[in-house]
């Protein structure tokens, strides 16, 4: 099975998934104003019932819209004959990889034992991955939490991990019960790093510079790190990791802001719609703005578009 070319010592970056956010919208236009991704993963697609996938299932992965080299799609699901058409469906569209969401916390979905809700089940994780991994057209990684409530779920995953020629787990070291607050659990992710067999993904919290250099040289064997949050959070992220000096331009957030705000309006219909996106954005965005707090509970509580653009100005005219 082909596997990433990845040079051994160099960083390399990926985007991580935000479903409601990092769209191919979202992945075009970042890369355009700030930095590259090395691999960049899609949010969750969900496994469906039938042996084909309707095409507007696929709308975010369309190829025309995403570079099939780095673009990885992720699937969500718990049927290993479903999880097969899904992966067939993408490596048809010309991808070279595809990922599965371990990881999701959400209890409607893990209450169907999807994303981390699987984490209790090894047999199961096991008995759909020698099914899937028999016939599977494209290499496999998978994203994964330490566990559901245990945080020690996962030392009964990395060997059934370590049993299939997998290309990468991506590890966010916290339980599915934490959702996306409390500490990340150091120790552990250092512990799986030891034992498993396959390269390492480190994700989670990884706001500033320094967070970046504290990470790496806690986890000094790791050269594979995912950025999520803080990605929007602090848009300049990659730049400054990528060249220490590097000091971004306010009026580079304005640009991105509004080229995703005019091609949200152009694709979503209805200001409801519209305004939930952008406001998605700005739950993070907004903290590059944390001096101005007035202004972003004004655009978080925007009804229509209009209200939404007269803050938005106003917060940028600072
Ligand atoms: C709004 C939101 C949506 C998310 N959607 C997905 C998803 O579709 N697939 C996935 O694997 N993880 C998803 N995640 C988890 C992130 O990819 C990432 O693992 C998590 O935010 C921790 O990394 P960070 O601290 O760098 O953000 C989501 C997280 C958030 C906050």
């Amino acid at each position: 099975m082909e596997s990433l070319r990845h040079e051994s010592r160099k960083n390399l970056f990926y985007l991580a998934p935000l479903r409601g956010v990092t769209d191919h919208i979202f992945r075009n236009i970042y890369e355009r104003y700030f930095a590259k991704f090395d691999y960049l993963l899609t949010p969750f697609i969900t496994t469906v019932r039938g042996t084909t996938v309707n095409p507007s299932h696929l709308r975010d992965i369309n190829t025309d819209k995403n570079d099939s080299d780095r673009v990885i799609p992720q699937i969500i699901g718990n049927n290993a004959d479903e999880f097969l058409v899904l992966a067939s469906a993408i490596a048809d569209l010309g991808y070279k990889s595809v990922n599965w969401n371990l990881g999701c916390p959400f209890p409607p979905v893990t209450r169907k034992k999807r994303g981390s809700g699987l984490l209790p089940y090894p047999e199961l994780i096991e008995s759909i991955l020698e099914k899937v991994m028999k016939s599977i057209p494209l290499p496999l990684s998978i994203k994964v939490r330490i566990g559901l409530d245990d945080e020690k779920d996962i030392f009964k995953l990395i060997p059934v991990f370590n049993s299939f020629p997998l290309q990468e787990i991506i590890i966010h070291p916290r339980t599915g019960a934490q959702m996306y607050s409390g500490e990340i659990n150091q120790v552990i992710f250092q512990e799986c790093t030891n034992h498993c067999s396959h390269p390492v993904v480190y994700n989670g919290d990884i706001v500033t510079l320094k967070d970046f250099q504290e990470k790496s040289s806690q986890f000094p064997t790791i050269n594979r790190w995912m950025l999520g949050r803080g990605i929007i959070k602090n848009p300049f992220l990659l730049q400054s990791i990528n060249n220490r000096d590097f000091k971004g331009d306010p009026v580079v957030i304005r640009k991105f802001h509004d080229e995703i705000y005019q091609a949200n309006s152009s694709v979503l219909c209805g200001q409801a719609h519209i305004l939930g996106r952008m406001k998605e954005l700005w739950i993070y965005l907004s903290e590059s703005f944390s001096e101005n707090p007035k202004f972003l509970k004004k655009i978080l509580r925007s009804t229509s578009t209009s209200e939404y653009e007269k803050h938005v100005e106003k917060l940028f005219s600072q």
